[in-house]
């Protein structure tokens, strides 16, 4: 089957529109792909899911591969993710794990025992299968692959605490810190090193891009963040070989610490719907960040065309300043409708089109 796709948005430079806005240019169209934009808004992907569990999609490079390019099919996304999860690298550090939908983990990483349990990731092929998946999509796609991991300090909640309810507070993580900060060091170490070879991997395998999510931090104060949470990143972006493409960096909910994303190393900083675009791009001035990528509300995709039409071009607008990837402000949610996530799409590269004929 063919992969719908791409038309070279960028005729003459050979370069993909999402690489060249990651590097700061202003392009237009202006790129665009949304978070979870392989998942459960899609029937096709209900229909494979509804015979496959959650875990065995993202462990069978077939089935990762062709969910990954469900979207890229449909819609003229510019860039793809790789279809997987942030847990899926637990499991051979040896935390088993479910999905209920939910993350649950076999066992707590509270203690000194059990952070010493775990063990480091395969330096040669971590997860294998992703690597084989990420293979298989350089072959058929059209557009960049981004490959990605969970940040340290993100996994760390998550093993800290379990697993992860909707509302989890994720308070175990931060006793630790409070408690055992030296244990809590530890674990983020463990978790960098198996992040910086399992990213790595991805990296050697093909991926174009490597995003980084840390959909935790936010619940940090500046000072626990820049203690134990972005030393963390940042050793994992240093360890990166030197091949890989754009670095883009997520933090939900971190417009209280945007002075110190600046510092994490990344060249794209995600930014999620409550900060603006422009404020953010004032408040990383001074760093190496090239881009940032966001932020339109997921909700928005529930407004009527006129509501998001404007929307997208507020979102347009604030972006302009620089480099900008158009994207969701977090992961597209499960009952959005196909026609708006198609309109979203259209929209941000007809809009973006006009606003430089004006
Ligand atoms: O399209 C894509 O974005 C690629 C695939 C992807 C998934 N998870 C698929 C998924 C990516 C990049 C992730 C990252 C991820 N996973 C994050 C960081 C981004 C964010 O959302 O903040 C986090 C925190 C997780 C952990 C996770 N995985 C949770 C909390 C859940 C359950 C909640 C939910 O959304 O259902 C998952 C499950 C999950 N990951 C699904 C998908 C498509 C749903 C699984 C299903 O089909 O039942």
């Amino acid at each position: 089957m063919s992969i719908a796709g791409h038309d070279p948005r960028s005729p003459g430079s050979g370069m993909p529109a999402f690489l060249r806005a990651c590097r700061g240019e202003r392009v237009r169209p202006a790129p665009v792909w949304m978070m979870r934009q392989a998942g459960r808004y899609l029937p096709e992907y209900r229909k494979l899911r509804a015979r496959h569990h959650f875990l065995d999609l993202c462990k069978t490079p077939e089935l990762a591969a062709e969910v990954t390019l469900q979207p890229v099919r449909r819609f003229s996304v510019d860039a793809a993710i790789l279809f997987s999860d942030i847990l899926i690298p637990l499991e051979p550090m040896g935390v088993g794990l479910r999905f209920e939908p939910g993350p649950i983990l076999e066992r707590p990483i509270r203690t000194e025992q059990a952070i010493a349990s775990l063990r480091p990731l395969d330096a040669e092929e971590p997860c294998g299968f992703v690597m084989e998946a990420i293979r298989m999509l350089r072959r058929e796609l059209g557009v960049p692959l981004i490959g990605f991991c969970g940040a340290p300090f993100t996994l760390a909640a998550y093993l800290a605490e379990g697993g992860g309810r909707a509302k989890a507070s994720f308070d175990s993580i931060v006793r630790m810190m409070y408690e055992r900060p030296e244990l809590a060091e530890r674990l983020l170490a463990i978790l960098s090193d198996a992040m910086a070879e399992y990213l790595g991997a991805q990296v050697r395998a093909g991926a174009q891009a490597a995003m980084i999510f840390d959909s935790w931090a936010g619940i940090l104060g500046p000072e626990f963040y820049a203690r134990f949470a972005l030393p963390a990143v940042q050793r994992i972006i240093a360890r990166l070989p030197a091949e890989r493409g754009p670095v883009i960096y997520f933090v939900l909910g971190g417009a209280h610490l945007l002075e110190k994303i600046a510092e994490s190393d990344a060249d794209v900083i995600g930014i999620d719907w409550r900060t603006s675009l422009s404020g953010a791009r004032m408040r990383l001035a001074g760093g190496r960040v090239t881009a940032l990528q966001g932020n339109l509300d997921p909700r928005a995709l529930y407004a009527p065309e006129e509501t998001l039409r404007r929307e997208v071009r507020r979102v347009l607008r604030e972006g302009a300043g620089g480099g900008h990837v158009f994207n969701l402000g977090h992961g597209i949610l499960p009952d959005t409708s196909l026609a708006s996530a198609e309109r979203l799409v259209d929209l941000v590269h007809t809009l973006s089109m006009e606003e430089e004929a004006s």
